[in-house]
Formats: structure tokens, C-alpha cells, sequence
């Protein structure tokens, strides 16, 4: 049997197991020209939260009572496919089943001899490019500035970090506990890190870890941690906004500090992004990632949760900040 996980009603607030349904039905047969796919690593990610509510976004919502999508690797285990045998690995957006047909569109060879499988749903696939995207494009990094990123230890923000090491920057990371705040310095070689959980007043943490004020602030998280990194940053200052995971369960619109005095007396430039905005410069990024983790100067860490079961309860487990790196269920 094939096991399926459906969206079985849109959550209200932090997602629910009860959000989620499973069913079986038989393992396919693929037609002429296509392939018989099985899932290895299934991408579990914070923006998928958004695809479950019943409104317009750059990328449709997903459907009450059908399958929910991920970024996944698969193993081609039958085909009659031209560009895709039998053995080859395959990673692209594809259903939460254990086994599916697929047509090979938007479908992407990876290779095992030069990267771990898992890895090309983090350093080496969207959150890696997410990361180089939004700190290269938007944040330009300069030598002896100062950066600060939130969400720093999870699969973009500990990229970011390094890249911004790589750039010759100070890093600043705010997390939410202290054994992620000592991965982030002994691991990613950040050169600070802010505890937002425990810090009675972040504003001044913020200001503590940054005597020179903020030059780039990679928001992942948006809400009063990004408040506290904005009452810091400098002239000329760049914000790339990538996430805002602090608000994704929001049932009520959010209120806070009104930025645009803060941007304007900064001459501040706080932009949002898509990763997909950047799809042009994927094959040039990809290439840079893996040379620096091949010379040493990029490292990853990843959560890995077995089971397909698991998936829904590994999705919820981001909103708590149980993983440390890329959230990953291993079929
Ligand atoms: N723009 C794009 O194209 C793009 C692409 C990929 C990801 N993103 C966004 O980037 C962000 C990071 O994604 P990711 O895949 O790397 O996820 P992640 O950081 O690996 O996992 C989510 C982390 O968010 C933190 N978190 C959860 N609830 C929070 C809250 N209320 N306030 C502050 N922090 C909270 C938790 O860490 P703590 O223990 O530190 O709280 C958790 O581990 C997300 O907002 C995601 O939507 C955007």
C-alpha cells in the first residue's frame, strides 16, 4: 500500500495534528514516459504554513483533502523516461506519498557521490540558495560591517552567518535557546549571539552585541525581535526580509513601531524577497555554495526526524523551534 498525507482542514492558529489526515491507495503504475518515484527526504518548511490558509500568495494554497507538497528526494524506481533510469535520485516539489508517478517536469538529477542526499533539500537546495540570495542581493555585505540575522540557527539564518563571515563581517545571531546560541559560535563561527527567549530586554542585547550599530539585518522572523534589531541599525543600512515566521500563525493582523521614520531618517532599505525572484542566478549560487562547503569554509547541521508519519509532527515542531539547522523526515 502507499501511504498519503492530505490536508484535512486549514489551520487556525499553530497548526494541529488533527490538521492533517492519512490514507493509502495502491502504488501507481506509471504510463509510457514517465517514472515511478519513491521519497527518501521529505523538506518539512515554515512557509508551507501559508499554502494551508485559504488565501492568495505567490504560490497557490493547497486543496482541503488532497495531498500536501514538499521539496523531496526521490529515487527513480521504475521508468521509461528518455532523461531520468532506473537508480537515478531526483529532487523537485512533489506530494507527501511514499510513492508517486511523476512526468520528470521540474524534476532535478542530484547526485550522491558529491553531496549527501538530504543536503540538497538545505545548504545545497532552497534554504542554501535562500540564504546566498537574500544576504548577496539585498543585504551586499561589506568587510568589517556588522550583521544581524534572526531565525539564526536554522536551516537559512546558520547560512547566513557563514556567508556573512565569508564576506568579512561581525555576526550577530538572535535564537531561541542557549544551546543553539553556543551551536551558533562553536559551530558557525558567529562572533555573538542573542538568546531572545531569555533576554529580558532585547533592544539593549541587540545594542550590546552591535557597539558599532546593524549594517545588514537578515529578517527571518519579523514581530518584537525584529522591532529591537530596527532600533539599532545604521545609516545606509540593508534589510533583506525573508521570512516572518513570528506572525504565521497570527489570527489577527500584527501591530508594532511604524518603520518608516526609522527608514527614513536611516536611509534604510528594507527589501522582501522570494527565493524564486533569483531563479536566473541559481546555477552561479549553487556553484559558489558548494565549492565553500567542499573547501571547509561552509559547514550545516540538520534535524533528522524518521518516519513518514512523522511529517505533520515534524512540520508543527518548526513553530517550536525544535530543530537546529534543516528539518528533514527521512522516509
Ligand atoms: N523568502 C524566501 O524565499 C524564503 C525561503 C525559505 C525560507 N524562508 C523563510 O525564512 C525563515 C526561516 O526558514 P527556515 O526554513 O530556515 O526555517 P528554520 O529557521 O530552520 O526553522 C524555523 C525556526 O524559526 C524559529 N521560530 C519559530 N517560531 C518563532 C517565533 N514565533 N519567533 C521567532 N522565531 C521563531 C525557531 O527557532 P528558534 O529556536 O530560534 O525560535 C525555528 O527553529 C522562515 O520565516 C521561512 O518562511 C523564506
Amino acid at each position: 500500500m502507499n501511504k498519503v498525507i492530505l490536508l484535512n482542514n486549514r489551520p487556525v492558529g499553530k497548526p494541529a495534528l488533527s490538521d492533517f489526515s492519512f490514507t493509502t491507495d495502491s502504488i501507481p503504475v506509471p504510463p509510457v514516459g514517465h517514472i515511478l518515484l519513491k521519497s527518501i527526504y521529505v523538506s518539512v518548511d515554515p512557509y508551507l504554513r501559508g499554502r494551508m490558509n485559504d488565501s492568495k500568495s505567490y504560490i497557490p494554497s493547497f486543496e482541503i483533502g488532497k495531498p500536501i507538497q514538499s521539496g523531496i528526494i526521490a529515487e527513480v524506481i521504475d521508468s521509461t523516461h528518455s532523461e531520468f533510469k532506473k537508480g537515478d535520485f531526483v529532487s523537485g516539489i512533489l506530494e507527501w506519498k511514499e510513492y508517486q508517478v511523476s512526468n520528470g517536469k521540474g524534476l532535478k538529477k542530484v547526485d550522491q557521490n558529491l553531496s549527501s542526499l538530504s543536503s540538497y533539500l538545505g545548504i545545497l537546495g532552497m534554504t542554501g540558495l535562500t540564504a546566498y540570495m537574500g544576504l548577496i542581493e539585498i543585504g551586499a555585505p561589506k568587510a568589517g560591517e556588522t550583521i544581524v540575522v534572526s531565525g539564526a540557527a536554522g536551516a537559512v539564518g546558520s547560512i547566513v552567518g557563514q556567508i556573512g563571515k565569508i564576506s568579512g563581517c561581525t555576526v550577530v545571531g538572535i535564537t531561541g535557546t542557549d544551546e543553539k546560541a553556543e551551536l551558533l559560535k562553536s559551530k558557525f563561527k558567529f562572533d555573538y549571539a542573542v538568546n531572545y527567549k531569555t533576554s529580558t530586554d532585547l533592544n539593549r542585547a541587540v545594542k550590546k552585541a552591535c557597539p558599532e550599530g546593524v549594517d545588514v539585518y537578515f529578517d527571518n522572523v519579523g514581530g518584537e525581535i525584529s522591532d529591537a534589531v530596527l532600533a539599532n541599525i545604521n545609516k545606509f543600512a540593508r534589510l533583506p526580509v525573508c521570512g516572518a515566521i513570528s506572525h504565521y500563525n497570527d489570527t489577527k493582523i500584527p501591530v508594532g513601531p511604524r518603520l518608516q521614520p526609522i527608514l527614513l531618517t536611516k536611509s534604510a532599505m528594507m527589501k522582501g524577497f522570494i527565493v524564486g525572484d533569483y531563479s536566473a542566478k541559481f546555477p552561479e549560487a549553487t556553484k559558489q555554495l558548494s565549492i565553500w562547503l567542499k573547501e571547509g569554509k561552509l559547514t550545516h547541521e540538520e534535524t533528522i526526524v524518521y518516519g513518514f508519519e512523522n511529517i505533520p509532527q515534524a512540520f508543527i515542531d518548526l513553530f517550536d523551534g525544535k530543530n537546529k539547522g534543516k528539518m528533514i523526515v527521512k522516509i
